[in-house]
């Protein structure tokens, strides 16, 4: 069994934090979204992976290199623009040959790994394996409809009016004949040939399609919220550790991991915690549920169920919430007077004031 791992793509909906880097990168926990799912193929017991990259390929390439870090053997496939999910598996047809294999887009979180899943798989040997879980809001996904035995009848590429609230999850395990459905395809609304459309297509023959429902999961639909929440989940199983420093007038409660080189300084760290590498937090608070990556500054203030990421320095600002601060990003006080907020916003930036 082979993994096909999709990670092309602009992440248009994570905005402004994608300007800079590729989607699939986005942190959790300080560990790029792609690794967990690179991890979870690992340990589902398949080594090799071929990774469909697009315009953020040399940074997909730089973050993951041949893969022997994660004990995998991974190839790269180029895909010349993003042309759909099911385009990728055309493109892979040949690293693929008739192998069983399982879809894995990057951009998605699990949580709890795919080991069952691939385990059903291999068991039942469906023509394909689908994961579906229920949203809040089904637009922005592949909508399934099941009839009352619990079989996938219909689905349908992000519907104005959904059927149900259940939603495709970007992992799919496929054996060889989703090579003929996708060569069958044409392109749909969006000028994208959908993986959806493919599944369609092997339900439409009679071809066994499974599906499993699963909870504990993340994608990129541009929520700040629902990232916060996937952090959260995360650091709910950190294991504390100390590698920096944490100076007698600190305190740390709970589960914190302090990075190498990271200091903490006159300051109250109440767990789950992560500080990266090379990070500074001094007379300040940092409370549950955050993340903090490496080389950043928090000094002067309190941050709590935040995501903060590379190199960003918050300084003398009272207390954040709820928040996610991009790289190199800097939050410090205006001076007094005049008394304005003073903002330099990259594009499609949120800020919210508090009066
Ligand atoms: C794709 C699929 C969609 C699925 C989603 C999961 O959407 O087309 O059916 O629900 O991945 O991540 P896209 O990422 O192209 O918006």
């Amino acid at each position: 069994m082979k993994a096909l791992v999709l990670a092309g793509g602009s992440g248009s909906r994570m905005r402004p934090i994608t300007h800079s880097f590729a989607k699939q990168l986005v942190p959790v926990a300080n560990k790029p979204v792609l690794f967990y799912g690179l991890e979870a193929i690992r340990n589902a017991g398949i080594r090799e992976v071929g990774i469909v990259v697009g315009a953020t390929e040399p940074e997909i390439r730089d973050a993951v290199g041949d893969g022997s870090r994660f004990g995998l053997e991974v190839t790269y496939l180029r895909q010349d623009a993003p042309r759909g999910l099911a385009h990728a598996v055309l493109i892979a047809r040949e690293y693929l040959g008739d192998d069983d294999f399982v879809m894995y887009l990057g951009d998605n979180f699990i949580v709890g790994g795919i080991d069952d899943l691939v385990d059903r798989f291999r068991r039942e040997r469906p023509h394909a394996q689908i994961l579906l879980t229920k949203v809040a809001d089904p637009r922005p996904f592949g909508v399934a409809e099941l009839d009352a035995d619990g079989r996938v009848v219909r689905l349908e590429e992000k519907p104005e009016r959904p059927r149900s609230d259940l939603a495709l999850v970007g992992v799919y395990l496929f054996g060889p004949a989703v090579h003929e459905a996708v060569a069958a395809l044409r392109p749909s609304r969006r000028n994208e040939l959908e993986i959806t459309d493919a599944v369609q297509w092997l339900i439409d023959r009679g071809h066994r399609v499974e599906s499993t429902l699963v909870s504990g999961y993340w994608k990129d639909t541009g929520n700040v919220a629902d990232m916060l929440e996937v952090n959260r989940l995360v650091l709910e199983g950190l294991e504390p550790s100390v590698d920096g420093e944490v100076d007698e007038a600190s305190e740390l409660i709970g589960r914190v991991e302090v990075g190498p080189g990271a200091r903490v300084l006159g300051s109250r760290v109440v767990g789950p915690v992560v500080l990266g590498p090379g990070s500074l937090v001094r007379d300040s608070y940092v409370g549950p549920f955050t993340s903090i990556d490496r080389d950043c500054a928090v000094i002067g203030s309190e941050i709590e169920y935040s995501i903060v990421l590379r190199g960003a320095r918050i300084d003398g600002v009272g207390r954040i919430e709820s928040s996610l601060i991009g790289r190199e990003a800097r939050v410090v006080p205006a001076p007094r007077v005049p008394n304005a907020h003073r903002l330099v916003l990259g594009d499609h930036s949120r800020v919210q004031i508090s009066r």
